[in-house]
């Protein structure tokens, strides 16, 4: 039976390649896309995520969009920077409309009336789900496992020392990594800086064919154009898609090995405010995705989104 899962997502192209494996899988059912505000604002990434849905086939899964804000921001808090992408996707406006819930409330329902438990995979701001889970602790229940992307283990080196998604809203994240999940998976930049698409790929996936291989190919060359200069790519015609690991990791679990952890989130008005403290640890309840297979992920790709 496939897999009934939801994404929270702060669409732009990497959360579209997500939504587009999520909603193409056989393995998964994508009950809905929740929307949140981080890289851009909440009434771009409902819209965009409604775009990414139309494009493919799947008008028919609902969007919600959901919260637009930090959940508690200590006063003086510095303002996230956003994307350098464009807000809106370049792709056709969506022909089905936004649910008219708000997402929050949207989850916290379903989460009640479920006789079924579902998949949370959260690729934006940790904002919708801190609140859910602040509104109705009992929300956790039915969440049989929720893969987050966000964080970053190492310090010092190439990546960046704070991670966008934890970076937005530290205290969510704090809340959200704390609230007592039974299966939480963080995906983190170590592993998804393991993961680049090179402009080569690129190619393969165009060349594969379909509309969906051909934006995505056009996505991941906009990200190659973005991410070019900066000294984790070393000077690579290539680019991490962050938010499709999440999914892939659903689809197939042995793409990465998992690593039991502990981890703390800087918040309040720290000068590190949004750095993430990994810590492995046998001990650990967060389970961190490390080590993943960077050719089997594009493999999983090419063969989710060609020909559709
Ligand atoms: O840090 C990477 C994350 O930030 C990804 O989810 C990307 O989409 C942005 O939200
Ligand atoms: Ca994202």
């Amino acid at each position: 039976m496939a897999r009934r899962v939801i994404l929270d997502c702060d669409t732009g192209t990497d959360d579209a390649i997500a939504i587009m494996l999520a909603a193409t899988r056989p393995e998964l059912d994508l009950m809905a896309v929740t929307a949140v505000w981080g890289n851009h604002a909440v009434e771009h990434t409902a819209d965009n995520s409604r775009r990414t849905l139309d494009l493919i086939g799947r008008s028919e899964v609902p969007v919600y969009a959901g919260r637009s804000a930090p959940v508690a921001p200590p006063p003086g808090a510095p303002a996230a920077i956003g994307s350098t992408e464009p807000d809106t996707l370049p792709i056709p406006p969506a022909t089905a409309p936004l649910e008219d819930r708000d997402a929050v409330g949207w989850l916290i329902e379903t989460a009640r009336a479920a006789t079924q438990r579902f998949t949370l995979v959260p690729t934006g701001s940790l904002s919708n789900v801190a609140a859910a889970v602040a509104e109705d602790p009992a929300f956790l229940d039915a969440v049989e496992e929720i893969v987050i992307m966000g964080g970053v283990t190492e310090r010092g080196g190439l990546l960046p020392d704070i991670e966008t998604n934890v970076g937005y809203d530290p205290e969510a994240a704090q809340v959200v990594l704390d609230a007592g999940f039974e299966r939480l998976v963080l995906v983190p930049l170590d592993a998804t800086y393991r993961t680049i698409v090179t402009s080569e790929q690129c190619a393969t996936l165009r060349k594969a064919g379909g509309a969906a291989a051909g934006v995505a190919a056009d996505f991941i060359e906009q990200r190659i154009e973005r991410y070019r200069t900066l000294p984790a790519m070393e000077g690579r015609a290539a680019a991490p898609v962050h938010d499709a690991l999440t999914v892939a990791y659903l689809v197939d679990p042995t793409l990465v090995t998992l690593r039991p952890a502990t981890i703390r989130v800087h918040t309040g008005d720290s000068p590190t405010r949004g750095r993430t403290d990994i810590a492995f640890d046998p001990a650990g309840a967060v389970h961190v995705a490390t080590d993943p297979d960077a050719e089997r992920f594009f493999g999983l790709l090419l063969e989710s989104l060609t020909g559709l």
